[in-house]
């Protein structure tokens, strides 16, 4: 690991910020779940320590978390995504916040309903403007196969964002978990991995599997880091 990162999980009581908080804090990061109601995610966050028998995880409320992290990951539902943001925004100045947001409209969820404007992260950078750099990641990777510590997540990774630092920050973040992060242009282009978690819902109903994932194939073996 090249690095070690205290990282806030906004709704990291939840399903995919979950299954990212044990495989930081597995990393070894310091992790801080992040929750509306700071006990919740103070218990969620021993129950994780429990699991890892080991690990750097606390809990409190989305704003304190925030507050404490070099960088801020958001895993709430699109229903929440904007509210949370602007809950914690002061919190955010001068940090990554990397948002793995998928604009899905329930119930037809396996469906691509992108929001008029296009992409869901993308309109969060615009609300935050230069002071944040917002790095779109995690769209396609199963929260399911996250949370299983006993095998390694079978899916790449695509990386959006306008700043390439802050992106190729992130990309470190998914390799420090087994993942392949890929470079994937500007914050805009997060419009395609956010259809893309709909087709994978999809197949995942049609085939009866817990996860699809998804790889890119033609890269270099080792990527320039
Ligand atoms: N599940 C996956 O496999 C997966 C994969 C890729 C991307 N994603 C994306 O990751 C995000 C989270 O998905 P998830 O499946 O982890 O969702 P989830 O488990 O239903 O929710 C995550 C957390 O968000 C908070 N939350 C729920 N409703 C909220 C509301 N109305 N206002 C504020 N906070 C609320 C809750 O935390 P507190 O109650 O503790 O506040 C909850 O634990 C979504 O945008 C999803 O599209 C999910």
């Amino acid at each position: 690991m090249a690095q070690t990162y205290t990282i806030a999980i906004l709704g990291g009581t939840g399903q995919e910020g979950g299954g990212l908080a044990l495989r930081w804090a597995k990393a070894g990061h310091r992790v801080i779940l992040g929750s509306r109601d700071g006990a919740k995610a103070a218990a969620a966050a021993m129950e994780m320590k429990a699991t890892l028998g080991a690990g750097d995880v606390s809990g409190t409320s989305n704003k304190d978390a925030a507050t404490a992290a070099d960088i801020v990951v958001l895993t709430v539902p699109f229903a929440a995504q904007r509210s949370t943001v602007e809950e914690v925004r002061d919190a955010l100045n001068g940090k990554i916040l990397i948002d793995a947001t998928v604009p899905l409209v329930p119930p037809k969820v396996a469906r691509v309903q992108l929001p008029s404007d296009g992409s869901a992260v993308a309109a969060i950078q615009k609300t935050l403007g230069e002071s944040v750099r917002v790095v779109s990641a995690f769209q396609n990777v199963s929260a399911h196969h996250l949370k299983d510590l006993s095998h390694e997540v079978d899916c790449d990774v695509l990386v959006c964002g306008d700043d390439p630092a802050a992106r190729e920050t992130v990309v470190g973040l998914a390799a420090d978990i087994g993942l392949r992060g890929v470079h994937a242009g500007p914050i805009v282009n997060s419009a395609a991995a956010e259809a893309l978690t709909s087709i994978l819902i999809a197949m995942n109903m049609r085939y009866k599997v817990p996860g699809t994932g998804i790889r890119i194939t033609g890269l270099p073996a080792e990527q320039p880091r």
